[in-house]
């Protein structure tokens, strides 16, 4: 079977949602996604009959420990992390890595170095000159090629030296699209002895996650962006995090992964993570056998996970070049990213534009009345948006389309879009 766009969509309650008559089309996906049915019912069966703190003696609160538990294997599924042990649950990226980022920097010393990028969000970015402010570390930029949307890598080579500590990097771009090379940039931070922290918040949406592929230290997602609730998750290297000191109060758990966890946490949104992962693995199972073939032990969840992955890339790569060549063929509109046609796996469907008149609030407001639902500004990529010097133009307009969205609301777009850009000229 190929995919099923009508089977998927019907499990989306908010996708049926009308106001005024009027279908929503949700294009702000990459601010967040819409959830299943499965996924509310698993955080209301959660609220309604396993409400408790965890780890008491009583049947609630067992059935609160065994929520957490299936969520670990379920995202060391999703993550191909080699433990479940691994993952360390929050309440967003931000939060992890501010939190995270005070026990990584009890590793430095003043003096030592860390490269960021000017492609990441600024939850990659911000927390890290902070820490380098209050340690005196030094901070070293990865810049990309503003015509290629990408890094050149041989500038890494010039930013490493022996005193880099840690390279923090994104798996795709929040305004760009741009996917990164992340396999080679944490293979050459290893091979200088530096850590790697990877922002995966927009990636996981999109793409098969493989921590231990990538190679990194750190991994950090959102499940909100992946259809998921608002819950921020951490896979960490068990080594790498078994050094760190965590910043806990003291009766909390000692050891990996609750050392990591502060207070106490939300089970009902953790209870919603292994129903999204279960939505993946269900659409690898009954949709991904002609994308990934037949192997002896297919019906592993990690399976139908990379199988469904696979089979929903290959229909956004189509989502995406449909609505570059929509935007390209609009006078005035420049789309910031990769735009060749055979580039599309290279780029996840996040797709930006500017236009040389038209402010992108106006048109993001304008798309509203339409409701047509699009962010614009520089959605918290300001090193991006800066380096493509559009941070005080007000940004981009950005439509953010994903596995439940269909060639025809693309259309809806393109058919409106002249008469609003060209009325706010
Ligand atoms: C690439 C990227 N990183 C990090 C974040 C922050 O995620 P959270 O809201 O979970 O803190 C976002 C949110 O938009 C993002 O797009």
């Amino acid at each position: 079977m190929t995919y099923d766009l009508e089977a998927v969509r019907a499990q989306f309650p908010a996708l049926a949602l009308s106001d005024n008559g009027k279908r929503r089309i949700y294009f702000d996906n990459p601010a967040g996604t819409q959830v299943p049915k499965a996924v509310a019912d698993a955080i209301s069966d959660c609220l309604l009959t396993k409400n408790a703190n965890a780890g008491g003696y009583f049947a609630s609160a067992k059935a609160a420990d065994a929520v957490v538990q299936s969520a670990r294997d379920a995202m060391a599924d999703f993550l191909n992390a080699p433990s479940s042990d691994e993952i360390v649950f929050g309440q967003n990226m931000t939060t992890i890595t501010f939190h995270l980022s005070r026990s990584i920097g009890r590793l430095f010393r003043p003096g030592d170095e860390i490269i960021l990028s000017r492609m990441d969000h600024d939850a990659n970015v911000w927390p890290w000159v902070l820490l380098a402010r209050d340690l005196q570390l030094e901070v070293r930029w990865l810049s990309f090629n503003r015509e290629t949307f990408e890094f050149d890598l041989k500038d890494l080579d010039k930013l490493i030296t022996e005193r880099t500590k840690l390279v923090c990097v994104g798996g795709a771009s929040n305004l760009t699209g741009t996917i990164n090379d992340v396999r080679t940039i944490c293979a050459k931070a290893r091979a200088a002895g530096a850590l790697s922290f990877v922002d995966g918040v927009q990636s996981a949406p999109h793409i098969a996650t493989d921590v231990r592929d990538i190679g990194c230290d750190f991994f950090v997602c959102s499940s909100y962006k992946f259809f998921g609730p608002h819950q921020g998750i951490l896979w960490g290297r068990r080594e790498v995090l078994e050094r760190l000191e965590p910043y806990k109060v003291r009766p909390a758990p000692t050891s990996i992964p609750g050392c990591f966890e502060t207070g106490t946490q939300s089970h009902e949104g953790i209870a919603g993570i292994t129903a999204t992962v279960d939505y993946f693995a269900a659409i690898g199972a009954s949709m991904g056998e002609a994308v990934c073939g037949r192997t002896s032990d297919d019906s592993s969840r990690r399976n139908q996970i990379r199988a469904a992955m696979t089979l929903l890339f290959a229909y956004e790569e189509q989502l995406a070049s449909y609505l570059i060549a929509g935007l390209g063929s609009i006078d005035g509109v420049t789309v910031q990213g990769i735009t060749a046609p055979d580039a599309m796996n290279r780029r996840v469907p996040t797709v930006s534009f500017t236009h040389a008149t038209a402010r992108p609030s106006a048109v993001a407001e304008a798309l509203a009345g339409e409701n047509i639902f699009v962010w614009s500004g520089h959605n918290y990529a300001v090193e991006v948006a800066r380096s493509l010097e559009i941070l005080d133009s007000g940004g981009v307009i950005r439509v953010g389309p994903v596995h439940y969205n269909s060639i025809a609301e693309i259309d809806e777009l393109l058919a409106v879009l002249p008469r609003i850009l060209g009325d706010r000229t």
